[in-house]
């Protein structure tokens, strides 16, 4: 996989061409936003949605950072806006010191964006696809990558295959592969994993930490809390169109004061049950166990199974667990864990 990365040491991580505008000083953040709001306008019986209420993020260059919220939290707006695809209603944004309006072309060619949507023409074969992405950006015959790019990526026996022959994780990776046609400082990746295969997911993030351990920032979206927190130095979570926390992913972790109380009971217990426990938060676990956050200061583990008895709750057996980013996550949107052992909904 190495052999993808630049190795000419004329290589410019700066993407400034001679003559070109200078970004402000050295500025330290791969993308900053600020005020960044979006509202879509009312369309075809739906009212107008303000997607984005201002929001501020200052990714740093070279971390690999995360960006979290549910369903709906206005993650792919944000990212959309920053490639380009969605105009923005208020505020700014800069990709590697250039601003989205006043440097357009230099602010594009510094980020590679794989999008949420599989939005391949089904016509080009993997090799054509990312020829013509090249052609795009401007990247000249002799410095393009695209057999290496698709080695990289595990398409290479898939180079002069029709598009619309790729299974769904191929066409994932095909998108992966077209953002890293032009070198971009930054590569954003938005849920890169869903509907991916487990050892294909192992792969592409070995992929990524690859490119990250080569001074590639990196920006990711996913509904996968255990694979944030693994990979992520920092986490930006997202919710209802605001930044409700952002910060070192361990200083996230060590937000939480609350522990979880895991009951497992004679009856599984319903998502719809775990809600109607009054007072207390709940989810279920992906083993169909009740696992209950709560701050010991506040409420005793024997208040708590009180309150479970009296909902006609029979408990089996008890035990505490300290807290992880899903803790994090549930404490600060309110979302539920559903019982597909990772993912969030609402
Ligand atoms: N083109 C659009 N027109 C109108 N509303 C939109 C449009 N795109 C998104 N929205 C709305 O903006 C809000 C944010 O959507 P967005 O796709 O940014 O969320 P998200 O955080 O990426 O969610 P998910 O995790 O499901 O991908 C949602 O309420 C959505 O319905
Ligand atoms: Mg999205």
């Amino acid at each position: 996989m190495a052999e993808i990365l630049p190795t000419d040491p004329s290589y410019n991580r700066d993407m400034r061409l001679p003559g070109e505008p200078t970004p402000m000083g050295e500025a330290p953040y791969a993308i900053e936003v600020r005020g960044l709001r979006k509202v879509y306008r009312a369309s075809g019986g739906q009212s107008a949605k303000e997607a984005l209420k201002g929001i501020d993020i200052a990714v740093p260059r070279g971390s690999i950072f995360g960006l979290l919220g549910p369903n709906g939290a206005g993650k792919s707006t944000l990212i959309n806006i920053l490639a380009g695809l969605v105009v923005k209603s208020s505020g700014s944004a800069s990709i590697w010191g250039f601003d989205i309006d006043a440097n357009p072309r230099q602010s594009r060619a510094s980020i590679g964006i794989v999008p949420q949507e599989l939005n391949i023409d089904p016509f080009f074969t993997p090799a054509e696809a990312l020829e013509l992405q090249a052609g795009l950006y401007g990247v000249p015959k002799r410095e393009r990558r695209t057999m290496e790019i698709l080695r990289a990526m595990g398409l290479e026996d898939k180079a002069d295959a029709y598009a619309r022959t790729l299974s769904g994780g191929m066409r994932r990776r095909l998108l992966v592969a077209k953002a890293m046609v032009h070198n971009p400082p930054v590569l954003v990746l938005d849920e890169p994993t869903a509907g991916v295969d487990i050892e294909l997911r192992k792969q592409l993030w070995d992929y990524v930490k690859l490119l990250h351990a080569n001074g590639t920032t990196i920006v990711l979206t996913t509904h996968y809390l255990e694979e944030a927190q693994e990979l992520c130095d920092t986490i930006a979570i997202i919710d209802k169109g605001e930044v409700v926390a952002c910060e070192p992913t361990q200083t996230l972790i060590g937000r939480v004061t609350d522990k979880k109380l895991i009951v497992r009971t004679v009856w599984p217990v319903t998502p719809e049950q775990a809600v109607a426990i009054k007072g207390l938060r709940t989810e279920i676990t992906a083993s169909g166990a009740l696992a209950i956050l709560y701050n010991p200061v506040e409420a005793g583990v024997m208040d708590i199974l009180d309150l479970l008895r009296a909902s006609g709750i029979e408990i089996v057996d008890i035990s505490t667990e300290e807290s992880d980013l899903e803790d994090v996550f549930l404490q600060l949107t309110g979302s539920h864990r559903g019982q597909n052992g990772g993912s969030v909904s609402r």
